[in-house]
């Protein structure tokens, strides 16, 4: 019994240290300690630059950050091939994405804009008095202009049966239950009334840069963009 519960202790160790290992020293460390592009100046902590163990807000996923406003986002379209649920894609309160780009639409890709979201958790004294230094690299900051970048913020599910297959609708998608496929890896989000979203986080795995950068499958011979298009 005694060695049994060495065992599992052992194994709940090594999982427990695998996770934190894969945000420690990676570009989403935002401790004081690391060489991070981006930096908080005083707190030592790991996970509370993203989340709150109480009085979080949104409430999922235990967030601790503002939502920039959703309305200053304009999106990729595209005349005749793009689906009308992506075309009139939109964010609110509770998208993963507006998580992620409460850091990432920073305009001029510096700490100020970092800092600007910073939730005041009366409740977090240590992250309440973080500040941020440092500048994100060509690229990381994507500004409010995401015209340019692979769409998000609509109904996976909705874009795939109003793409379908006919010619000039481009290639087809796969449906979900193929792009969430065997290996579990692409993956969509319900919240509020809306769900099955494509978001940041479909392609990204903001915890874990195995695959960089961040990616949820490594997109070797582009396996992550065939995992949901059909080419
Ligand atoms: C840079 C921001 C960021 C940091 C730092 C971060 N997380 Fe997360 N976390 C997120 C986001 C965003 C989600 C929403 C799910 C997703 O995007 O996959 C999430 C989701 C989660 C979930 C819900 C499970 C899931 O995958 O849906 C858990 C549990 C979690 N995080 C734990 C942690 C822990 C523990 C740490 C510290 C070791 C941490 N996170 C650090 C951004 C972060
Ligand atoms: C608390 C701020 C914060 C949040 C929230 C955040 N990030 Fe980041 N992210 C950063 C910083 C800082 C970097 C490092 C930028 C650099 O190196 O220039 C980074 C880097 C990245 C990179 C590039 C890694 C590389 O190797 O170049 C990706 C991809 C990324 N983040 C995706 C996401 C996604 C997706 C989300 C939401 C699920 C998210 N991030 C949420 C701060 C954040
Ligand atoms: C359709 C999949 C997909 C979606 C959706 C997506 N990304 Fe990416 N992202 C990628 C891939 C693939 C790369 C690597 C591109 C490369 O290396 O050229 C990448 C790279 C990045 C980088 C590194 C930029 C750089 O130039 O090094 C950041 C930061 C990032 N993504 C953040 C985000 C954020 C924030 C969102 C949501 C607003 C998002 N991504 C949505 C697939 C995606
Ligand atoms: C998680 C699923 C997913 C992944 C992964 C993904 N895409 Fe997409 N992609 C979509 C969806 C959904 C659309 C919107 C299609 C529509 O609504 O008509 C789209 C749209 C596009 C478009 C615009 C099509 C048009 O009609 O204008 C291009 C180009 C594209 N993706 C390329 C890529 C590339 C390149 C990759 C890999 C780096 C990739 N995608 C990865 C789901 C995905």
């Amino acid at each position: 019994m005694k060695k049994t519960m060495v065992v599992m202790l052992g194994l709940v160790l090594v999982s427990s240290s695998a996770f934190a290992l894969s945000i420690r020293n990676s570009k989403h460390d935002l401790s004081n300690s690391g060489a991070q592009a981006i930096r908080a100046t005083s707190s030592e902590k790991l996970c509370e630059h993203c989340h709150a163990p109480h009085n979080a807000a949104p409430k999922v996923p235990l967030w601790n950050r503002l939502d920039p406003a959703a309305a200053s986002f304009k999106f990729y379209t595209s005349s005749v091939t793009l689906s009308t649920a992506a075309k009139n894609a939109a964010l609110s309160t509770g998208s993963i994405s507006l998580q992620c780009l409460s850091c990432h639409a920073a305009a001029a890709g510096v700490a100020a804009d970092v800092n600007a979201f910073v939730r005041d958790n009366a409740k977090d004294t240590d992250l309440n008095t973080a500040t941020y230094v440092g500048t994100f690299a060509a690229g990381s900051g994507l500004g409010t202009d995401l015209t340019n970048d692979h769409p998000i913020g609509f109904s996976y599910s909705v874009a795939v049966s109003q793409r379908g297959v006919t010619p000039n609708k481009g290639t087809a998608l796969q449906p979900i239950a193929t792009a969430t496929n065997a290996t579990n890896q692409m993956v969509f989000f319900n919240y509020g009334a809306k769900t099955d979203q494509m978001e940041c986080s479909s392609c990204h795995k903001v915890h874990d840069n195995a695959n960089p950068p961040f990616l949820r499958i490594a997109n070797t011979g582009s396996a992550l963009c065939r995992a949901c298009h059909q080419n």
